[in-house]
């Protein structure tokens, strides 16, 4: 079949050819949307490097979430901004720290709002690093009950979703004990299973206040030439209990996306980064292209490689063009 019996520019010639020969579909359910809380009250802290972002206390979380919920979109995950730091990230397991505290609100305000929990150290140790050290280097094996705690903490105050970022071997299965112990069974794991040591994190540890003091996280989160070793964290987390597994950053990992979903065949995650976000919105405030456009394009080619859920700063900007696209 070729020219010009087959003109693929037939189906292409109408909005609503368009949307009917459309492969992928991009819904604001798909979207999780980020915050990261802090203590106090009617707190609103822009972050200088994520434009329409900033640090909110609990109850300008709670504006936030409503105003997410009622756009559609699925979820929010949580960061914390403790109101002190030290060697052990001791706020991050705290049942009063700043995210339990958040959940308790968001769950309450917003009861049909997915509350996912990224469980970390990094935004609660002094040092800034993901786990507590030994040494200068980061102790896995010291650092997985500390999760754990951390995990049922956010599960305890309602947390629906548990999603560990801080690439410790064995964690999710810890958590997945830990969680059932604490008659948690029904609470899902969002395995950040393929986590790359990415220079695309910048902004967020700004926004987190979470840079490591001294070194780099490389002897922990994945090398980001690294594909095959990807399917391997991912078997892993799936045996230790992972409901849903993770890339992270998106865009320039599609090809970890494509890979994971076709060998499993399990939900993926996909986590669209700070510096992602960056990139686009400094772009955009510079007239160097739409911004609009080229958020909606980088989600959508997230989406088509395989990705059913994206965690992204544009879930806010983007879920009512959804509504709308090519209306
Ligand atoms: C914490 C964590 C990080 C991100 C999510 N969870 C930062 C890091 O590993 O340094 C990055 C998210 C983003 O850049 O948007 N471990």
């Amino acid at each position: 079949m070729t020219f010009p019996a087959t003109r693929l520019r037939r189906l292409r010639a109408t909005p609503a050819l368009r949307a009917m020969a459309r492969e992928t579909a991009l819904t604001p359910a798909d979207l999780v949307a980020p915050l990261f809380v802090c203590h106090g009250e009617n707190a609103r802290r822009p972050i200088a490097s994520m434009p329409g972002h900033a640090q909110v206390s609990v109850d300008e979380a709670t504006r936030d979430a409503e105003a997410l919920a009622a756009l559609g979109v699925g979820g929010v995950i949580l960061f914390g901004l403790p109101a002190s730091k030290d060697a052990e990230g001791r706020e991050a397991y705290a049942a009063n720290g700043i995210v339990p505290k958040a959940i308790r609100a968001l769950k309450k305000a917003t009861p049909d709002l997915l509350i996912w929990a990224d469980v970390c150290l990094c935004e609660y140790t002094d040092h800034g690093h993901c786990g507590v050290l030994n040494g200068d280097r980061v102790d896995n094996d010291r650092t997985l009950p500390l999760l754990a705690r951390a995990a049922v903490a956010y599960a305890e105050a309602g947390a629906d979703l548990i999603a560990p970022s801080d690439m410790m071997d064995g964690r999710i299965g810890v958590i997945r004990r830990a969680l059932d112990e604490a008659e948690r069974a029904e609470t899902p794991i969002v395995a950040y299973s393929a986590k790359y040591a990415s220079a695309f994190y910048g902004p967020f540890r700004e926004a987190a206040e979470s840079a490591p003091q001294f070194g780099d996280r490389r002897g922990y989160q994945m090398d980001p030439a690294n594909a095959e070793e990807a399917l391997r964290e991912v078997a892993l987390d799936l045996e230790e209990g992972a409901d849903m597994v993770m890339v992270k950053p998106a865009l320039p990992y599609l090809d970890v996306i494509r890979r994971v979903k076709e060998r499993f065949g399990v939900p993926v995650a996909a986590y669209n980064v700070s510096g992602e976000y960056a990139m686009i919105k400094a772009a955009a405030q510079n007239g160097w292209l739409d911004g609009e456009r080229a958020a909606l394009e980088t989600l959508t080619s997230i989406r088509r490689a395989g990705a059913d859920v994206i965690l992204t700063y544009f879930a806010k900007e983007i879920a009512p063009v959804l509504e709308r696209r090519e209306a």
